[in-house]
Formats: C-alpha cells, structure tokens, sequence
C-alpha cells in the first residue's frame, strides 16, 4: 500500500474527491496519509481532519525564499513517507529539490488542457479568465508528472468539456471541476498506485 501524501493551499474539493474515491474503494493500493498546506486557513485541512487525515501547515509566509520553502515542504514529505505526492491545488511553484527528491513520484492536477493555458500565472479561476478571453471551445483539465518545469511534465489524462455562451470564469471553473478534475485526478493516483503508468520521455503510456 502506498502513502499518498497531498498537497493543498485552498478549499480541497480535488482533496475532497481523492477521499471520497479512497472510501469507495476506487484507489486501488494507496491510501491517502498526509495532507500538507500552505496555507494555515485552507479549507482542504477541515476535510483532512474531518476524515482522520495527519495535517501539516508550512506557511508560505514564513519562508520569503523559494529554496527554503522548497526544503521545508520536502521535509515534511519525506517525514510523511510519502511514495506519492499529489498537488491538488497548491499554489506554489517549488524549486528542483523536491523534484529530485520525488523523481517521477509528483503528480500535479490543472484545470486546462496542457499545453493551453499553464505555466508561470496560470492558476485557479486565472486560467479560465484566460480561456474566456481567447474564444477557445473545449477546455478541461490535465494530470501530469511534475518536473522542473511548471506544467510542463508528462501528461497522464487529460478530459475535455465546451465552453458554452454566457459561461463566467467561475461557471466554467464549477464543470471543469466537476466534469474533469475530480475524475481525472483519482484515476490516474489509482493507476499510479497499481504501477500502472509507464514514463517514456515526456510522454506516459497506461499499461
Ligand atoms: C483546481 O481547479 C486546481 O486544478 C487548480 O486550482 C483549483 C483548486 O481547487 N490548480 C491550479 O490552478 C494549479 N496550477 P481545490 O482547492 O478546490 O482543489
């Protein structure tokens, strides 16, 4: 069984639906033990704790620079023993330490599809602003390897769904969730967890 180690900065409804698909029975060999915040308000640690999940809090503010803050999450990580790290939402972009240190064990959900709409300042409702000012039809999300370059990993599942008139940032962020990430992102932990997912350069083949 794998310890699957979560990171979160916000509300956690992507941690939300790793816990729920864990009840189901739907991560097959991984259990989700650890859940790591940025931020000490995120709602994503009430559901921690709400269904006996350890928490641990690195606050961002307290480590202005980026290579320290790298150090203490990875820290807490390898404290977690974690075999897989999932961002669910965390909204920091780390240095290569910890990428080194969980090499090909990272994986990173985005609410578009990679490799539209990411990198540097794409976040959260940012990225669906964007894909509302460009006219695109089809957005999603995407589940990927986190390597040194942001979003930039191998992808490991993507989903699409339209963007329809009259949609907010905030409405197309609701189906993207909804429709995409949080099925996306437990079947690909689940695969991972099985062995079940092959990297070959930047791209991943399910075997
Ligand atoms: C999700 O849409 C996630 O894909 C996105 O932030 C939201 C967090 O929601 N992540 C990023 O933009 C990271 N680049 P949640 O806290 O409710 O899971």
């Amino acid at each position: 069984m794998l310890n699957i180690a979560v990171l979160v900065s916000g509300g956690g409804t992507n941690l939300q639906a790793l816990i729920d698909a864990e009840k189901r029975g739907e991560i097959v060999n991984g259990k989700i033990t650890c859940v790591i915040s940025s931020n000490p308000d995120a709602y994503a640690l009430e559901r921690a704790k709400n269904n006996g999940i350890a928490t641990v809090v690195v606050p961002k503010k307290d480590y202005p620079d980026r290579a320290d803050y790298t150090a203490a999450v990875t820290k807490a990580l390898v404290d977690a023993k974690a075999d897989l790290v999932v961002y669910a939402g965390f909204m920091i972009i780390l240095d290569s330490q910890i990428v080194k240190a969980f090499p090909g064990r990272m994986m990173n959900v985005h609410p578009a599809l990679i490799p539209s709409f990411c990198g540097k300042g794409f976040y959260g409702l940012k990225v669906h602003e964007a894909v509302l000012e460009s006219g695109v039809k089809l957005t999603g999300a995407t589940v990927h390897f986190v390597t040194e370059d942001c979003d930039a990993g191998p992808i490991i599942a993507q989903k699409a769904v339209p963007v329809l008139n009259g949609d907010t940032p905030e409405i197309l962020q609701k189906r993207v969730m909804e429709e995409c990430e949080w099925n996306i992102l437990p079947e690909a932990v689940s695969l991972f967890c099985q062995s079940r997912i092959k990297i070959n350069g930047n791209k991943t083949e399910v075997i």
